[in-house]
């Protein structure tokens, strides 16, 4: 009774999940459309829609994918990232796409909720892999893009932490004049002193198109996933002589630091700086509410409910 009772939901959801997840493979532009549309018109404002129009006006002349990786579980923490990037001004002539990068859904509650969110947002990539941190999921994003996106690429494609806040507009300023081939842009770690295995930190790090689908093409990588996956992934690129345009973001890149913390500043970890690129380590709620009200981010989006306590 219980396994027929787990197959009939299975039975009714997956259909739905599957649709949506084909939908996005076969129509990513779509959801591109409708996401772009969500992040723009973030508080519903008339001077986020006349603000988006002018966005729409000046032609983007660069593109990136960021996948921020996650599990499907994360509900809480996903919500809070798309809120944070839903509320960020719109990047200018630049197209900033945030997706969500999870492994398959093995829980029927997953399958089933995520599904709804994949729907609801479009937002949501599911890699065909099993989730772990440091055992591929990095491979098969990087070399799932290439495919995924083949008919539109991006000109870059970076990775990001649940825990890093990246500034969207900052990134695309910081790439528009870099290399768009052979280009690998991130916080250089471990801080310099060892150019001969320097690689950029896992908190996030971009690279150009070319550099994802030489990941995609090269099947050898498959022989090296175990490890922190950052780590590996600048050996990959040594090994491989790719991304040798190397840009190091620091120290627009870090580790969050406040006064109440007790450690202090480092050469990865400091206090947020206004020329933020991104910042790591944001392990919670309240982490992300300082940097979120340091950087104004609920500016134009005051509601009367915010007002009340002041
Ligand atoms: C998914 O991954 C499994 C295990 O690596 C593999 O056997 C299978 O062929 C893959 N499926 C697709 C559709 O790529
Ligand atoms: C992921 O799910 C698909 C479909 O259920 C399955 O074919 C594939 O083997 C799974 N991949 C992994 C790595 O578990
Ligand atoms: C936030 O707004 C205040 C007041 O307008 C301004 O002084 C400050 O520079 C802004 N901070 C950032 C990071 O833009």
């Amino acid at each position: 009774m219980k396994a027929m009772k787990k197959s009939f939901s299975l039975v009714f959801f997956l259909p739905f999940f599957l649709l949506a997840v084909i939908y996005f493979v076969i129509f990513p532009n779509e959801f591109r459309i409708q996401s772009s549309l969500a992040t723009c018109d973030g508080g519903g404002t008339a001077a986020a829609v006349a603000a988006a129009d002018a966005v729409a006006k000046a032609a983007p002349d660069i593109r990136v994918l960021l996948g921020v990786l996650t599990r499907a579980d994360k509900y809480e923490r996903r919500a809070l990232v798309r809120l944070a990037y839903a509320l960020q001004p719109a990047p200018v002539r630049a197209v900033v796409h945030v997706r969500f990068v999870v492994c398959n859904l093995t829980k029927e509650e997953d399958a089933a909720l995520v599904g709804l969110e994949a729907a609801a947002y479009g937002d949501i990539i599911v890699l065909n892999c099993t989730e772990n941190m440091d055992n591929g999921k990095t491979y098969t994003y990087f070399s799932a893009v290439p495919r995924l996106f083949a008919g539109d690429p991006y000109d870059y494609v970076g990775k990001a932490d649940d825990d890093t806040y990246y500034r969207l507009g900052a990134l695309a300023d910081a790439l528009r004049d870099k290399p768009r081939r052979d280009a690998y842009y991130g916080f250089l770690t471990p801080c310099h002193n060892r150019p001969e295995v320097q690689y950029m930190s896992g908190m996030g790090y971009v690279v150009s198109w070319d550099v994802a689908a030489w990941v995609s093409a090269t099947t050898e990588l498959q022989n090296d996933l175990v490890g922190p996956e950052d780590k590996l992934f600048g050996r990959w690129l040594r090994w491989g002589g790719r991304g040798r345009n190397v840009f190091g973001a620091e120290p627009r890149m870090y580790d969050y630091l406040d006064g109440e913390m007790r450690q202090g500043p480092t050469c990865f970890r400091h206090l947020l700086q206004p020329d933020t690129v991104a910042v790591h380590k944001l392990k919670d709620n309240l982490k992300w509410a300082r940097t979120l009200r340091f950087f104004n981010a609920t500016d134009g989006h005051a509601s009367p409910l915010y007002n009340v306590d002041h």
